[in-house]
């Protein structure tokens, strides 16, 4: 069968720029990317789209119409596909077995329940969530107790995409994984969807492997990219403690060609939807199979960088005379990294929250997210200034009202617009309370320049005025 359409269920950061990226490069394949949120659904057929990526706009609007869909008639698109793609969401479970820990799997469960239902024809189901190892086991149960003549394969094609360069990442991917049963009908299945990515993307860059080791690989991969980032920010601490420079030290570890130079950039922790709830479902599965051991080393990943966010809203509190009652703070960045209008586990989420506990006066100004958005984070309802206010929350729609009066701002998220060749530094000073502080948690601004303009300032690894 050579797959004439597909189905995505899940139009998310991860179903609609992979479903628009495949409808691209094929425009012989009919794609529908369905979901039960009708407003989501409704946002992807205009030109305000639910997702922020650089160039999505651009592949979306090449493709929508002509072989590119967006629905909420899930049962009927299931029906109709030879390949049905899994992209719902994967959260960390909140209650009962596992809580804080676990995946939940209620929307991949109830996706197979689904297929299992409505589809009469044979299907290839790909896992693209990210999943805890053998849910494909799980998923097959599920089909095959559905009431058809139909034969399901079920593959594993984890994402490996990053939000904010999503789609230089799906048309360059480092490489595409495909998992499958070592079965004659499993091979096929996994032909099939290596022939779609080979499309576009070179067949060395595609790996085939079997059904486990491509789950776990997923989980593997991120918990190994969120290390990267703990051990460095762990050196930043030492850094400050001793004189060392983070960069100095990054970039000298970096130059070893075993090393490497990416992911080594201290900040105020790693936020984004994958990391902390991948590496707390791979803690969770090494208790599960007897590994106490394996789990608390990959426990640890997550407490440095807890570790690292209240170290830098700590620093902030300590720094202003152990107070921040009643003061304005300025917030830039909300997003959990540039280029994206994603605040999930955006470290800017839990140390606005504990400078709101020491009772802070919150100036938050981010690009891309919206003040609805930045209320909800922070559990907390807008009550003035149209939705943009409460009592100790304004939401400003650009950096220098933010700051102007703060007595001190917080450098949340490494936007290029708060790099100092595109942010006027002097005259945030200037409308600043004084003694003016400052407190670079992405290390992009000039420290030497903010401490020659007069603020006592402060980054990442880096060491303290002081120490000068
Ligand atoms: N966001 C990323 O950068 C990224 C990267 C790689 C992998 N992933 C993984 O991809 C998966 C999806 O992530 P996301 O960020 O796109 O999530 P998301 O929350 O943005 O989107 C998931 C969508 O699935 C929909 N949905 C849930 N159950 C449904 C059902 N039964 N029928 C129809 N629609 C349903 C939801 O309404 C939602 O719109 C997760 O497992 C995640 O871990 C995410």
């Amino acid at each position: 069968m050579a797959v004439k359409k597909i189905c995505c269920i899940g139009a998310g950061y991860v179903g609609g720029p992979t479903m628009a990226k495949i409808a691209q490069k094929r425009p012989d394949i009919e794609v529908t990317v369905v979901d039960l949120n009708a407003a989501r659904i409704a946002a992807w057929q205009t030109d305000d789209l639910p997702v922020f990526e650089p160039g999505l706009l651009e592949v979306v609007k090449e493709a929508r119409g002509r072989n590119l869909f967006f629905s909420t008639e899930v049962d009927a698109k299931i029906a109709d596909a030879d390949m049905i793609f899994i992209s719902v969401n994967t959260p960390t479970k909140t209650y009962g077995i596992g809580a804080g820990r676990a995946a939940d799997l209620r929307y991949i469960e109830g996706c197979a329940r689904q297929i299992a239902r409505v589809a009469k024809s044979d299907k290839i189901i790909v896992e693209k969530s990210t999943i805890p190892v053998r849910t494909a086991e799980s998923i097959k149960k599920i089909l095959s107790s559905a009431d058809t003549e139909a034969s399901f394969q079920v593959l594993s094609n984890p994402e490996f995409l990053a939000e904010g360069t999503a789609m230089a990442d799906l048309e360059k991917p480092d490489r595409v994984l495909v998992g499958g049963e070592r079965t004659n009908g499993g091979e096929a299945a996994i032909q099939e969807l290596v022939d779609i990515y080979a499309s576009w993307v070179p067949r060395d860059r595609i790996i085939t492997t079997n059904l486990w080791s491509s789950e776990l690989s997923k989980l593997t991969a991120n918990a190994f990219l969120a290390q990267r980032i703990s051990s460095i920010n762990s050196i930043s601490a030492l850094c400050e403690a001793t004189g060392a420079d983070v960069d100095e030290v990054a970039y000298a570890i970096g130059r070893d060609s075993r090393i490497g130079p990416k992911f080594l950039k201290a900040s105020v922790g790693f936020g984004g939807s994958c990391f902390q709830k991948d590496i707390l479902n791979l803690v969770y599965l090494c208790e599960h199979f007897g590994l106490p051991e394996v789990a608390s080393y990959w426990q640890q990943v997550v407490a440095m960088n807890d570790w690292q966010r209240r170290r830098f809203s700590t620093r902030i509190v300590q720094t202003l005379f152990n107070t921040v009652s009643g003061k304005k703070i300025a917030i830039l960045g909300f997003a959990f990294k540039k280029d994206t209008n994603d605040t999930r586990e955006s470290s800017s989420i839990s140390i606005c929250r504990h400078l709101l506990e020491e009772r802070a006066k919150l100036a938050i100004f981010d690009p891309k997210v919206s003040p609805g958005q930045t209320f909800q984070d922070l559990g907390q309802e807008p009550t003035q200034a149209g939705g943009r206010a409460n009592a100790s929350i304004e939401i400003y729609e650009d950096a220098y009202a933010a700051c102007k009066g703060a007595h001190a701002v917080a450098i949340m998220t490494e936007w290029d617009a708060f790099k100092p060749d595109q942010l006027d530094y002097e005259r945030i000073y200037r409308d600043m309370e004084k003694p003016a502080f400052i407190f670079d948690g992405r290390n992009i601004a000039d420290l030497q320049r903010l401490r020659e303009i007069g603020f006592d300032a402060y980054s990442i690894g880096k060491p303290l005025p002081s120490d000068r």
